[in-house]
């Protein structure tokens, strides 16, 4: 099966797909030429779909994706330059959470998006594995806790370090700091050998982040509870991560107890400018 083809009716041979492929895995010929893939094409591919969702006639077509399964870009309505800044400046890290788990269709629907996040080569290493049930998070984060306390017992200085005692003095007074209270927690891992593992384990949570409010939900990052399945054996165990995979990232999930009226500030960019 050809794994490019080109509709020559529709192609107007404006070499926009060689240009746009980030893998240069596609020719111009001679000049009436239509595009057409090189030999190795398939060895280095990156499964982008670029060619096929730039070209400005639908000429393009993979085995994989038609111009007909790409849906069309709405360029309206569009999130003006204001709005965007709002978007971007408003995503806050909850804390706070209702007693409400999340419905699973949302829930989905925040993994859908979030594989829409940039990965190194398109690789889209991720993985996911979501807490849906309230108690199972509750007894998750009392494992961390548990292994917070053998860290603080074996490398007080460490854990001093990590902020570990305060969090674990607030477990004891009935105070969860390590999910929030939060009904979910979601774990994004891969290939424990992969090498741009937190970078897109990162962009996906940022991406999720993001869309969360759209749906309703707020989210935090679980810095304590990633690194947790990472070092403590019987947490990632019981999470039933495979075990040639690692945690990238986690989130805690659910609805928002509050609503925040004002926009924190944040320091200025430290630029060099040269
Ligand atoms: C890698 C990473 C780990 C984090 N871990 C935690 C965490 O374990 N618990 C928590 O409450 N917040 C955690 N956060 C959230 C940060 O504290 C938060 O992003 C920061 O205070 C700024 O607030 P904002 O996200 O509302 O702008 C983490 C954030 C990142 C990026």
């Amino acid at each position: 099966m050809k794994t490019v083809t080109i509709d020559v009716e529709k192609c107007n041979k404006d070499g926009i797909c060689v240009m746009a492929c980030p893998a240069n895995v596609i020719q111009m010929g001679a000049p009436d030429d239509v595009p057409a893939p090189i030999q190795d094409f398939e060895t280095y591919c990156l499964k982008c779909g670029h060619c096929t969702a730039v070209c400005p006639t639908g000429a393009f077509s993979l085995n994989w994706l038609s111009p007909d399964q790409c849906p069309p870009i709405q360029r309206e309505p569009t999130l003006s330059e204001q709005q965007s800044e709002q978007l971007l400046r408003r995503r806050r890290s909850i804390r706070n959470y209702k007693d409400k788990p999340v419905e699973r269709e949302k829930l989905a629907k925040l993994l859908e998006i979030a594989c829409y996040a940039p990965s190194a080569r398109n690789n889209q290493p991720w993985h996911w594995t979501v807490v849906v049930e309230p108690a199972q998070t509750r007894r998750f984060a009392g494992m961390v806790i548990d292994w917070m306390r053998t860290v603080i017992e074996q490398n007080p200085e460490q854990a001093e370090l990590r902020g570990f005692p305060r969090v674990v003095s607030a477990w004891d007074a009935g105070e969860e700091r390590i999910c929030r209270g939060a009904p979910h927690i979601i774990v994004v891992h891969g290939d424990k050998n992969y090498g741009f593992g937190a970078e897109d384990g990162a962009l996906a949570l940022g991406y999720l982040e993001l869309y969360a409010p759209a749906i309703g939900l707020g989210s935090c990052w679980g810095g304590y509870f990633y690194s947790a399945v990472n070092a403590c054996p019987p947490l990632f165990e019981a999470l039933s991560l495979p075990t040639d995979h690692r945690a990238f990232g986690a989130v805690m999930v659910g609805y928002a107890k509050f609503r925040y009226q004002r926009l924190p500030l944040r320091n200025n960019p430290r630029v060099n400018w040269k």
